[in-house]
């Protein structure tokens, strides 16, 4: 059966600060979704991570299909409402655009989609992040689908074996979307050329090179290349097929335990480590760290299993812990160097203006 798995997110408000939405707006957004989704949505879970709220829905319309990105956008204007009623803060913050035009692509909402066979069994996983941007993603997906120190399955198993294809965007592009499509394992190193950068690369799609079919999609939304400026972090979302003709679950979770530097964080301007959480996590210190989370499902015949929470278990604990040491430590030196992000990066009105009055009273002296 071909089925769309189709994940849908925004933040269109939260309680106290960026730091999760309140239980009446998941509601209505949920409400929302399940009223107005009969007959077009197979199933449907709303769910939340930090000040985001996601939508992952099955159909049978295909990717990109008006129908359904026009649900998610009216869930998120109804839950915008409720909102403005219940004071909250940021309320419609990512519902960059009024009306809405074909699909939620450019209009402030990210969506991650994938068109699939289904398999007799499908297993895959769901992640959602907070307080980054969908760079963030590039080395778990460097490291879960092209080295064998994370995926033992490129050497044990023979239905891996020739690898993956990365389809990789330059982000800073919003005309079209410019595109390349690199080979894993041959050209690992232009792959890791380009997803070093994780400001203008990101990787948008994966595919196996042994089936043919799509392993992963990562929503590449920039906000502040559709807004012109800085309304957010962007927030990714991701949807990873896990075993058989791809990596086991296991093996994609294994490089989230290390936490890497991401862009991020307080005010979008620093870089913090990632934290995998649990599912319904809310943000903390410094607005932040940065967080992922993981909800693994199986689905037939488009209908989901209940989510199983990829990173609530003892072992991520004993990450977590060290990942805050990490975050603690970088945020010891504040605003200097590695601490913030560079100049382009800091689409935060203030230090820009400020750096453009100070520009002027530069002069420059003779030889
Ligand atoms: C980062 C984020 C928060 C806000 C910060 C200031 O993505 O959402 O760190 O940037 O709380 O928020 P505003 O500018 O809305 O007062
Ligand atoms: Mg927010
Ligand atoms: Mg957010």
């Amino acid at each position: 059966m071909k089925i769309t798995i189709c994940a849908i997110k925004a933040d269109v408000g939260s309680i106290g600060g960026h730091i999760k939405p309140s239980e009446k707006l998941l509601k209505t957004v949920e409400d929302y979704v399940k009223t107005n989704g009969k007959g077009l949505l197979i199933d449907h879970i709303v769910s939340f991570t930090g000040d985001d709220i996601a939508i992952l829905c099955t159909h049978q319309q295909g990717v990109l299909n008006e129908k359904v990105h026009k649900l998610a956008w009216d869930a998120f204007r109804a839950g915008t409402e409720v909102a403005k009623a219940q004071g909250l803060y940021g309320a419609g913050q990512d519902l960059l655009k009024d009306a809405f035009s074909g699909n939620v692509k450019g209009l402030g909402p990210a969506v991650a989609e994938i068109e699939i066979n289904e398999r007799p069994n499908e297993p895959f996983l769901f992640f959602a992040a907070d307080k980054t941007d969908p760079g963030a993603y590039n080395l778990p997906l460097y490291l879960g689908f092209s080295d064998p120190m994370h995926n033992s399955g490129l050497m044990l198993s023979p239905s891996m074996d020739k690898g993956f294809k990365y389809t990789i965007m330059d982000v800073s592009y919003t005309e079209v979307d410019r595109v390349v499509e690199l080979n894993a394992p041959e050209e690992l190193y232009d792959i890791a050329a380009l997803l070093r950068d994780t400001e203008q690369f990101v990787v948008e799609s994966i595919h196996s090179r042994n089936t043919g079919e799509q392993a992963a999609a990562v929503s590449t939304t920039r906000l502040h290349n559709i807004a012109g400026k800085y309304t957010g972090k962007d927030d990714p979302i991701m949807l990873v097929r896990v075993q058989g003709a791809f990596p086991a679950t296991g093996e994609i979770l294994s490089p989230f335990n290390i936490g890497q530097y991401v862009a991020g964080f307080m005010r979008g301007s620093h870089n913090g480590p990632l934290m995998p959480v649990k599912r319904n996590s809310c943000i903390s210190f410094f607005d932040g760290p940065p967080v992922v989370s993981c909800s693994a499902f199986c689905v037939r015949e488009g209908k989901l299993t209940e989510p199983a929470d990829a990173f609530d278990h003892p072992y991520w604990d004993h990450v977590r812990d060290r990942i805050s040491e990490k975050a603690t430590e970088l945020r010891r030196q504040g605003f200097f160097g590695p601490a913030m992000l560079p100049y382009s990066e800091l689409e935060y009105g203030g230090i820009v203006e400020k750096l453009k009055k100070i520009d002027k009273k530069f002069i420059a002296r003779g030889k």
